[in-house]
């Protein structure tokens, strides 16, 4: 593996979830395979999941983490090629990437979106930019349009639930992908990826609830059952995945917050006692009810533990091929 920044590359889910599972087990069974080898964490956005699993994962494969906050602490750095910097942009990328090249082994990068203009966003300039110039690997850390860490750790997730308690012989799981409700406008990325990784595993009955015109971009959903109907979509859930996100024709706007769209135990209960799944941060009786969250069906936890394993089995694939 040369970039991780999107499902497309992989090779192979099963075996990188299987190594994920693996390095749950033994955590320093590779502890020697990073020595001597740096990676830079750089965050244009707040993080605390994503940052913190990402450290432990280089250090449990004997590598060395260097976290930098750019968007606090750094130089505002300039991503459009033959810009005029006569504004507030510092530093080009084309200047500061070459320079991280050199200092790191691999750079993991966190941007978000505008929310202001969808062709921009969905061009992902950012990571682009970094992998055109920093010579490199590059590993996304949540982009513009994909958070592909976070759904390696959900299928990681799925699959462990699903060994501890396998469905009847031929039953592939259902897992339902809700929209929610939020006070803010929240980029598409986790149901984005979430829908590329679920469609690319390709073992499971995969439906998407949201209210009309929420729409998900088609290239991540096509394959996916898609309804406006969540009862309806609930009913025989294995395993239902909670999130916001705002619009996408009309783009990042929030057109509706009702909140009968906010999962309950009332509503999990047409489903086959589904596992409940969030990337967290959630907002609790905003997003999700406190019922759930602090009942049984909740997962959100071992989710967010998990993010340590799909870190290291990603960070040890670019290290063995390099
Ligand atoms: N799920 C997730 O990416 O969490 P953080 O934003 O805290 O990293």
């Amino acid at each position: 593996m040369k970039n991780f920044t999107s499902v497309h590359d992989v090779p192979q889910i099963d075996a990188l979830v299987k190594k994920a599972l693996a390095y749950k087990a033994d955590p320093f069974k590779d502890k020697s395979l990073g020595a001597g080898k740096r990676i830079g964490l750089l965050f244009l956005n707040p993080s605390m999941r994503t940052r913190l699993s990402t450290q432990i994962a280089a250090q449990n494969l004997g590598m060395e983490p260097i976290v930098f906050n750019v968007g606090q602490e750094g130089w505002a750095l300039e991503f459009e090629d033959e810009a005029i910097m006569s504004g507030s942009t510092v530093e080009h990328v084309k200047d500061a990437a070459p320079i991280m090249g050199n200092y790191f082994d691999i750079l993991a990068i966190r941007t978000f979106p505008s929310l202001k203009n969808r062709e921009d966003d969905y061009s992902e300039l950012y990571i682009k930019q970094f992998i055109k110039y920093a010579g490199i690997p590059v590993v996304s850390l949540e982009s513009a349009t994909l958070h592909p860490l976070q759904s390696l750790t959900d299928i990681i997730t799925i699959n462990e639930c699903l060994k501890a308690s396998p469905l009847p012989a031929g039953r592939k799981p259902k897992i339902v992908l809700t929209w929610a409700p939020h006070v803010k406008p929240l980029p598409q990325c986790v149901a984005n990826s979430f829908s590329q990784w679920v469609n690319a595993w390709g073992q499971a009955d995969f439906v998407i609830t949201h209210p009309e015109d929420y729409e998900l971009d088609e290239q991540f959903t096509k394959g996916a059952t898609i309804t406006h109907d969540q009862n309806a979509a609930l009913e025989d859930a294995d395993f239902v995945y909670v999130k916001n996100w705002s619009t996408f024709k009309d783009y990042g706007k929030i057109y509706t917050n009702d909140p009968e769209w906010m999962l309950t135990n009332e509503k999990l209960s047409v489903t086959k006692n589904a596992k409940v799944m969030h990337c967290l941060p959630v907002r609790r009786n905003v997003e999700l009810s406190d019922e759930i969250l602090d009942g049984p069906n909740s997962i959100v936890t071992q989710e967010a533990s998990n993010r340590i394993w799909a870190a290291q089995a990603v960070l040890s694939e670019i290290l063995s091929a390099h």
